[in-house]
């Protein structure tokens, strides 16, 4: 099971959701020095492609690559393979898509990890931070609690060798009993205090997300949209450290 860095400002993670490379590079100039590992979703990587990966890792940055990658086994182990060649640290696949295809992702990394090179990690998709109970129930028609189709999906992935699951951190300690506490939790859904959820609807502070165990954090509109990012920044990281009082590094 792959380890957590101990670092909590290797830890949060800015959601690059933003349309071109430059803009990319612009919300990083005002953040420079201060933010350690990106994702880039579908917007940025369906408009700019591989050639911002290889921008970010120039930068020296980790880079999640959020693709939630959900096909036939077959075609999600190439996906996997390909972006284990183009150097991300961090990718996923939906959990729903179950076990053979989650398995053949894991494998499509190994092979596309340069000989003596790092495998990305591999994160599963449970249930989007956006969907709430009732759509979950009444509309995609899966009955019960969220939380128990997010811990079905966080042990179905464990099962099919995953390092983790993308979550709401209201759910992690939930998972970490069901899947143990080195499986790894990547939170999204993370609002400093008194800001706007946006669509959203599971969310919490930085500090609360610590606090429930959450691995990593995933943080975009609150500071990529705010009129003082590095001020917003800031306080995540500060309000961060607040909450465990431990891993400062
Ligand atoms: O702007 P905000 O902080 O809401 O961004 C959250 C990011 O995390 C977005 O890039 C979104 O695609 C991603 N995400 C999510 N919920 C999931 C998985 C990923 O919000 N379950």
């Amino acid at each position: 099971m792959a380890a957590r860095d101990t670092d909590l400002r290797d830890r949060v993670i800015l959601a690059l959701d933003v349309p071109t490379i430059g803009e990319a590079e612009s919300c990083l100039n005002r953040l420079e020095g201060e933010v350690r590992y990106v994702k880039v979703g579908m917007e940025l990587f369906y408009a700019a492609g591989p050639e911002v990966i290889h921008m970010l890792k120039e930068r020296g940055l980790r880079v999640f690559v959020d693709l939630k990658v959900h096909d036939i086994p077959n075609t999600a182990r190439g996906a996997m393979k390909s972006l284990a060649r183009l150097g991300a640290d961090m990718v996923n696949v939906h959990a729903a898509g179950g076990k053979a295809m989650m398995a053949a992702a894991r494998e499509g990394l190994e092979e596309g990890t340069p000989a003596g090179g790092t495998r990305p990690l591999l994160i599963g998709v449970t249930m989007l931070t956006s969907t709430s109970q009732a759509v979950m129930n009444q509309e995609i028609g899966i009955p019960g609690l969220v939380e128990e189709t997010v811990v079905r999906y966080a042990s179905l992935a464990r099962d099919a060798g995953l390092d983790g699951v993308v979550a709401s951190p209201l759910e992690v300690p939930l998972i970490k009993k069901a899947a143990g506490e080195t499986f790894l939790t990547v939170t999204p859904g993370i609002r400093p205090a008194g800001a706007d959820k946006g669509d959203q609807t599971r969310v919490t502070t930085p500090a609360e997300a610590f606090r429930l165990g959450s691995d990593y954090l995933v943080i975009g509109r609150a500071v990529t949209a705010a009129d003082d990012p590095l001020a917003v920044w800031q306080s995540v990281i500060h309000a961060s450290y607040g909450s465990t009082g431990r891993n400062r590094g």
